[in-house]
């Protein structure tokens, strides 16, 4: 069983990459920014106040742990097709929309509600790795802001994917005109950055600056690095 462990700031192109990169070893893939994307959704369509200044951590997280025990939330792992779904309902881009994209970040922030998550996204991992139930080849993609550092620190691969900021914001407005809500990837990235760690390499992860790649550029480094680790 091979995991790999993507992080990286907004924009960089981590989902399309890491999704091609799935879909060429035949692995299962994870997006673990679409579940907190999903949570932040599912805390707007609760009535919770993601902008009020004394904000109600405990009833985001009991919205959140609920989301998960309760049987709502739904994440696939097929690269193909990764579903989100709240109650069988397909949210996946309704999760992309700009007031999601501007209130995830102080969901993510809240710590007992990033327990919830990283327990949701070990077990997932866990399932993908059990013989009996995997899906997908042998292995998985996981990527996020966390999983290299927190997620899984002993996955077999360990990449950082970063690019300038000029380059991401502009690879985001791109994703604009193409249908995707607003996004202020810079003030996102503070935000974020104030829990996870995804500004600089952890020990043992290897950076790929992509700023000056192609698509396929990119993919062929992370291609060469999980060559090296099966
Ligand atoms: O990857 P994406 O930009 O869709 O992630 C959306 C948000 O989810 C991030 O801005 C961050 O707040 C949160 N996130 C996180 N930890 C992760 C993945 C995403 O806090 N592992």
């Amino acid at each position: 069983m091979i995991r790999v462990a993507i992080d990286g700031p907004a924009g960089v192109g981590k989902s399309s990459t890491s999704k091609a990169l799935a879909e060429h070893y035949g692995y299962a893939y994870l997006d673990t920014g679409a579940m907190y994307r999903a949570c932040a959704w599912w805390c707007i369509r609760s009535g919770l106040d993601l902008d009020a200044e004394d904000l109600d951590a405990q009833a985001i997280t009991e919205a959140v742990g609920d989301f998960f025990t309760g049987g709502h939330a739904r994440f696939g792992v097929d690269p193909k097709d990764p579903v989100v779904e709240s109650d069988g309902r397909d949210i996946r881009d309704e999760i992309r929309s700009h007031d999601v994209s501007s209130h995830v970040s102080t969901v993510s922030s809240i710590i007992p509600v990033r327990h919830v998550l990283i327990a949701a996204q070990r077990a997932i991992i866990a399932q993908e790795s059990d013989a009996e139930s995997f899906s997908h080849g042998t292995g998985i993609v996981v990527e996020g802001r966390d999983i290299t550092t927190v997620v899984a620190p002993d996955a077999e691969v360990r990449v950082l994917l970063t690019a300038r900021e000029d380059v991401r914001q502009a690879r985001r407005s791109g994703q604009k005109s193409a249908g995707v809500g607003q996004d202020d990837v810079a003030a996102r990235d503070h935000a974020d950055s104030t829990v996870t760690s995804f500004l600089s390499a952890a020990d043992g992860v290897t950076t790929v600056d992509n700023s000056d790649l192609t698509f396929q550029q990119t993919l062929d480094a992370l291609i060469a690095l999980v060559d090296a680790a099966i």
